[in-house]
């Protein structure tokens, strides 16, 4: 079963991998692995003495999450990207975009493949966006609330698990989650300043949005472990 199922999988993981990184990625993502050295040195963090599962699953469930942020801002500038909120929604992508950028460059780093569910989060985040945007920029604010509300508990929780585990080790990790974190904390409170409360959703979308992280943590983990 296991050797019929395998194939599919290594399918679906060269797939995300052209997603992540365009077409003809796979060799080079390889080759990268395997040449690329290891950042984190003033740290005495190695590939050796990391806690490699914790930080595979760090890497690859926020990669999947930053990826579908970017494809909710996606969504939503599709729609309204010429209206006045255009300019704000569009600042918060670019930030997601160097978000996603640096998730991209530590999953080369530490050796951890994409999650395989990344195509469903490229539809999924992109009619999130637009649909939630299609019933007006509130729509589209409280969908931003809920997503970034639920992220920043994500990451949240991921510093407290590192600073368990050794805060000196991972201080490097912890000080680009902590920016994230706090990005993601600055675009809430964007979205609630453009009257996301308004819609009165927003209950409803940080259900779906704790489903999606709930997905991330276990099956798109399990999956790709
Ligand atoms: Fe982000
Ligand atoms: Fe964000």
């Amino acid at each position: 079963m296991e050797a019929a199922v395998a194939p599919a999988v290594r399918g679906l993981r060269a797939g995300c991998q052209r997603l992540c990184y365009g077409a003809g990625s796979e060799r080079k993502w390889s080759l990268q692995s395997k040449q690329t050295s290891f950042r984190f040195c003033s740290t005495g963090m190695t590939l050796d003495n990391i806690n490699k599962p914790t930080i595979d699953r760090i890497i690859r469930v926020d990669h999947a999450g930053e990826y579908g942020a970017n494809r909710i801002y996606a969504g939503q500038m599709a729609v309204l990207g010429r209206t006045t909120v255009g300019p704000v929604i569009q600042q918060m992508w670019d930030q997601e975009k160097d978000h996603l950028k640096k998730f991209n460059e530590l999953m080369v780093t530490f050796r951890v493949r994409p999650t395989v569910l990344l195509p469903f989060w490229n539809v999924a985040g992109f009619a999130l966006g637009a649909g939630t945007a299609l019933l007006g920029k509130e729509g589209a604010m409280a969908c931003t609330v809920a997503v970034e509300e639920s992220i920043s508990d994500h990451y949240n929780s991921q510093i407290r698990t590192l600073m368990e585990e050794d805060p000196e080790k991972y201080k490097e990790l912890l000080q680009i989650i902590k920016k994230f974190r706090d990005d993601e904390l600055e675009h809430h409170d964007v979205g609630l300043d453009h009257n996301a409360e308004l819609v009165g959703i927003e209950h409803l979308f940080i259900a779906v949005d704790h489903c999606y992280a709930s997905s991330c943590d276990g099956l798109s983990f399990s999956l790709c472990k």
